[in-house]
């Protein structure tokens, strides 16, 4: 077994590259070599990413895409997307062309509140720790002013401020539970300080208060939480039926198939996970390329879809008879606590450059945009799966992975998708196919 080192994040880069190739590489130049190529050719932008995290040794290149022709609040948005998965970029954008035709999307936000909690012990009688709550918590806000003095000059700050029992559920736990308003910042740095004060004047105050002083608050933990229900936007579109005509269907032959496969991901959590999972190919591109936190986002939507204690689709359909004429309906509620200052925002300059290409948006808006680009996706998959099956499309896109893992040249990719573009793609036909052109 190889022995664990000591002091490697003190190392050189160049030292913890040796002490990688060596330990655990067949081809130490070699790797050196490929960590080396990955580097920016600037010195000072490839500086900018090593200080994003520790240990940095090379960078992780994922394609940067744009989704053009996105018709949102009636306004036209070239989205910047950041994935490895072929096939969600032209979704993206075949999604945003049907709806560009047919009105456009709708982004609304809905609510723009965070939470944080300060978890605490206390073996106080019951009502005693409500009552030294309600003495101190106008002291415990007052702690915090200096921290939130910036952000209440933006309009935002603590919203409320809330003892939570919880010894039902645990022995003497209890909760400090905060609302926070963090305009367009994502908050988690603003939202923890301020958590981080109230558990430390929670402390001081209760080990000074004449009821408290025999029962002492131990806090356990302050963290913001990345369930974030009541910070909501929908995105949705609609159109009357008859515009939906597909694949041998008539309109409201395929808006009814398409309504089916959503109700299906309501009640049946195995496809609503790959339902979301579709959805999550947008937003994840989105937040990546605008420099957001995709974890924190993933697991607010997943709990989100479990809200009722079943995992469920996020989104929604329905067929509606308006004015006499049936319409189609298509939305999503999702919770997206998204910043568009602070984080890497400023300093990473892709995420500058998606930021700029997008209009400079503020929180509010980059919500609606990442809402539209989730439910565009899961449009393009529903439509794909109720009519042609996703394969075709997907291996389509897939063709120059295969082709590339195969080590076909330029001219040998362009002959091969020209071939396919009235041939199935599978691994092997492509396999057999490139060593027939080969063999020509
Ligand atoms: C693949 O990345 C995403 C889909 O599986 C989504 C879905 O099934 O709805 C196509």
């Amino acid at each position: 077994m190889k022995k664990p080192i000591s002091g490697f994040s003190k190392l050189s880069k160049a030292e913890k590259m040796a002490w990688l190739s060596q330990e655990y590489t067949e081809d130490p130049q070699g790797t050196i070599e490929l960590l080396q190529s990955y580097w920016h050719p600037d010195p000072a932008t490839q500086q900018l990413h090593e200080e994003f995290i520790e240990n940095t040794l090379s960078n992780y290149f994922l394609p940067f895409a744009i989704a053009p022709n996105f018709e949102i609040n009636g306004q036209l948005y070239a989205v910047p997307m950041a994935i490895e998965e072929s096939s969600v970029v032209a979704a993206a954008s075949k999604a945003a062309k049907y709806w560009g035709e047919r009105g456009g999307f709708k982004a609304t936000v809905l609510k723009t509140e965070k939470v944080g909690q300060v978890h605490f012990v206390c073996a106080a009688p019951e009502g005693v720790v409500q009552q030294f709550f309600e003495e101190v918590k106008s002291q415990i806000l007052a702690d915090t002013d200096e921290l939130t003095e910036k952000m209440r000059s933006r309009g935002g700050g603590i919203l409320d401020l809330q003892l939570r029992d919880k010894t039902a559920s645990i022995e003497h736990y209890y909760q400090l539970h905060a609302a926070f308003e963090t305009k367009d910042a994502m908050g988690a740095n603003f939202i923890n300080t301020c958590l981080e004060q109230m558990a430390k004047s929670l402390e001081i105050l209760a080990a000074e208060h004449p009821s408290m002083q025999a029962y002492p608050v131990e806090v356990v933990m302050s963290i913001l939480s990345n369930y974030v229900p009541d910070c909501l936007v929908r995105a949705e579109v609609s159109c009357p039926v008859s515009q939906m005509a597909e694949a041998g269907m008539d309109g409201e032959g395929f808006a009814r198939k398409f309504v089916q496969a959503v109700e299906i991901a309501k009640e049946e959590p195995y496809r609503a996970v790959t339902h979301n999972k579709g959805i999550m190919n947008g937003i994840d591109a989105v937040v990546l390329a605008t420099g957001n936190d995709f974890r924190a986002i993933e697991a607010g939507v997943h709990a989100y879809a479990a809200r009722d204690g079943q995992y469920r689709s996020l989104s929604e359909a329905e067929i509606k008879e308006i004015d006499g004429e049936l319409c189609f309906r298509f939305w999503m509620d999702l919770p997206l606590a998204l910043g568009t200052v602070g984080g890497l925002t400023r300093l990473h300059p892709m995420v500058k450059l998606a930021l700029d290409v997008l209009g400079k948006p503020n929180a509010q808006e980059l919500m609606g945009i990442t809402a539209v680009a989730g439910l565009a996706q899961n449009f393009a998959a529903l439509r794909s799966l109720t009519t042609t099956g996703i394969q075709k499309g997907h291996m389509k896109m897939h063709l120059l992975n295969i082709l590339n893992q195969l080590g076909a040249s330029s001219d040998e990719k362009e002959a091969l998708v020209d071939y396919f573009k009235d041939h199935t793609v599978s691994n092997a036909a492509v396999e057999k196919a490139l060593t027939e052109h080969r063999n020509k």
